[in-house]
């Protein structure tokens, strides 16, 4: 009762009461973002198999990690295990934090005119001192995997076909492969980072006519100088909301409009009571999953989306440079 008062105060616009009651009841559906995952990395493996068969070089990545951040080489040692898992060949270049700026790049322009390589990432974030930008921007963006070069985003941004960023790709694929309803829908993005909220924002509200695979949806970014009263009234219009603003616990269930498609891409490693890490993503999971009608956990949600998309992506780069040996 207090539940259905809440939510009647916060969207007081809101007249289907039959669905409210219903929805209120019932407890969000949880996308399962390892298996979806897992299905795409099914289809991968078949399509480097088809593509080696037909007398192709498999598929090779290159992923560089620079330092010691515990939670970087985890990310690595995931990829490369999902590459073997998919049949693409890969090698991880480990490098001393003390790299200069120069020789970092000096080793990825040599990735660049190797033949013998698709796929090239650099591991995020990067030890200070080293300008991720440049060097994200010095690998060829043929080969940018991750697709953060802007000649990718540029591709994106105009509904062209071309590496898309795998976080954003991985998002559109939980949405199209649960079936959300999305064209003409509203959808609210939290977060504007040229890697994670841009891409996503650009692949919702797009022409699904294009080349991009984009969901024709009214999208509004919101991002940390949104005031939170104006976030709270974006966030109720959002038939799909998706929070990647890297804050804990910043989405509650007063913010979620009844059966909306929540993604949380939010992933931060915090300690528990008892001192140890875990991940925690930007919604409060336990109260948005009684309002949301869909909803990722974390982890499970995106995390292992970014990965299987990486293999795509790595496969997508090896199927468009035909020249290579
Ligand atoms: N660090 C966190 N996410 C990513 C990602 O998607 N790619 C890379 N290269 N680094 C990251």
């Amino acid at each position: 009762m207090l539940r259905r008062w809440v939510v009647s105060f916060i969207n007081p616009s809101h007249t289907n009461r039959t669905f409210h009651t219903s929805k209120l009841l019932r407890t969000a559906q949880i996308i399962d973002g390892k298996k979806i995952a897992g299905d795409i990395l099914n289809e991968v493996k078949q399509s480097v198999e088809s593509w080696v068969q037909a007398g192709n070089r498999r598929p090779k990545l290159v992923a560089i990690l620079v330092g010691h951040n515990p939670a970087s080489k985890t990310y690595v040692s995931n990829k490369v295990k999902a590459a073997k898992s998919v049949g693409i060949d890969s090698e991880t270049i480990l490098c001393s934090t003390d790299i200069t700026q120069v020789s970092l790049v000096e080793r990825i322009q040599s990735y660049n005119t190797d033949p013998s390589i698709d796929g090239i990432l650099v591991q995020l974030p990067l030890p200070k001192g080293l300008d991720e930008k440049k060097i994200c921007h010095s690998i060829s963006p043929s080969k940018d995997v991750d697709g953060f070069h802007s000649e990718n985003i540029g591709n994106l941004s105009s509904d062209k076909s071309g590496i898309i960023p795998a976080t954003a790709l991985g998002v559109r694929e939980l949405i199209v492969r649960t079936k959300i309803d999305t064209f003409g829908k509203n959808a609210v993005v939290i977060g504007r980072s040229k890697h994670v909220g841009l891409p996503i924002a650009l692949l919702l509200h797009a022409d699904g006519n294009g080349e991009t695979g984009a969901l024709d949806m009214t999208t509004t970014i919101c991002h940390r100088h949104t005031s939170h009263m104006d976030l709270q009234k974006f966030t109720l219009l959002a038939d799909v909301l998706v929070a990647a603003a890297g804050v804990p616990g910043l989405i509650t269930k007063e913010m979620v409009k009844p059966g909306a498609c929540v993604i949380d891409v939010g992933i931060t490693r915090v300690k528990d009571a008892q001192g140890k890490f875990k991940l925690t993503g930007d919604v409060d999971f336990n109260g948005v999953k009684e309002i949301a009608g869909f909803i990722t956990p974390v982890p499970g949600g995106v995390g292992p989306m970014t990965v299987a998309i990486l293999m795509k992506n790595t496969l997508f780069a090896a199927q468009h440079n035909p020249k290579r040996t």
